[in-house]
């Protein structure tokens, strides 16, 4: 029996993965823990999905660290969770340039402090020629603050005169989305047993493959990532087609 990793087809990776990295709080509290030793331990897995996705040579990881809403947890876990990410981010540069990873970062950062600004700025800066992987970090993320933004500056654009309402199409809300620069992502995994989008990536998810586990975060390991690509690649994506229609062009591009 071939391992999980060789029966991955790498001529049909999902070109951007979505990852809603939840369950850490339980994860630790199930361990007589603090809900931050749970986050500590989350960091590990980053680790190992951020190097599977580059060996495997995924595009696009997305990986959604902090909410919008987060903001409303206890002090404490903000806190903790603040000096979590500044401490990683600056370990972990090194390693991120060694693999060729590009950095980037979606979210509302004037709620950041300081210190997690200056950290992130220094990462992006010094990852910003890499080649290889795209690691998008979404902080301080929510969808509906991205669209709304969004609509904020179409409109502004507009009453300025460089865009025409009649003109505003798919295409012209896809530049004013922070994720502009990325294709949707084809596979989107929320781990710990939850099966909502909890505010993440509405409008890029439209046709995303949804993969849900039971598996909590800190337990998310490469074998997992691959049972999650390799349940993508048994599924068939119809885009509003039918079955046959689909079926039929596969086979014209074979
Ligand atoms: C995900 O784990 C990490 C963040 C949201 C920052 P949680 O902290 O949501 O863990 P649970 O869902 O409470 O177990
Ligand atoms: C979503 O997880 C946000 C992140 C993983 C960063 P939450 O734990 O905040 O989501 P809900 O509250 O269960 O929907
Ligand atoms: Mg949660």
């Amino acid at each position: 029996m071939s391992s999980l990793k060789e029966q991955i087809d790498t001529e049909r990776l999902p070109r951007h993965i979505a990852i809603i990295m939840d369950g850490n709080g339980r994860w630790a509290q199930e361990k007589g823990k603090d809900r931050l030793y749970g986050h500590f331990h989350g960091v590990e897995s980053v680790r190992d999905i951020v190097e599977g996705c580059a060996e495997l040579g995924v595009g696009y990881l997305t990986l959604y660290a902090f909410s919008t809403e987060n903001w409303d947890r206890p002090a404490y876990e903000v806190t903790g969770l603040m000096e979590l990410l500044v401490e990683t981010i600056r370990k972990e540069t090194a390693t991120l340039n060694k693999n060729n990873i590009k950095l980037h970062v979606i979210g509302d950062h004037s709620m950041l402090p300081e210190n997690a600004k200056q950290a992130l700025k220094e990462s992006l800066d010094m990852t910003s020629t890499n080649t290889g992987l795209h690691l998008i970090m979404a902080l301080s993320y929510s969808s509906r603050w991205e669209l709304v933004n969004a609509v904020q500056r179409i409109a502004s654009d507009v009453e300025l005169g460089t865009i025409k309402a009649a003109d505003v199409n798919q295409d012209t809300l896809q530049r004013y989305l922070s994720t502009s620069e990325f294709p949707d992502p084809e596979l989107m995994i929320r781990t710990s047993g939850e099966y909502r989008i909890s505010n993440f990536l509405l409008y890029q998810l439209a046709y995303a493959e949804l993969y849900f586990t039971p598996v909590r975060w800190p337990d998310f390991r490469k074998e997992n990532l691959y049972e999650a690509i390799l349940d993508f690649q048994g599924r068939e994506r119809r885009f509003g087609k039918t079955s046959a229609q689909v079926k039929s062009e596969t086979n014209l591009n074979s």
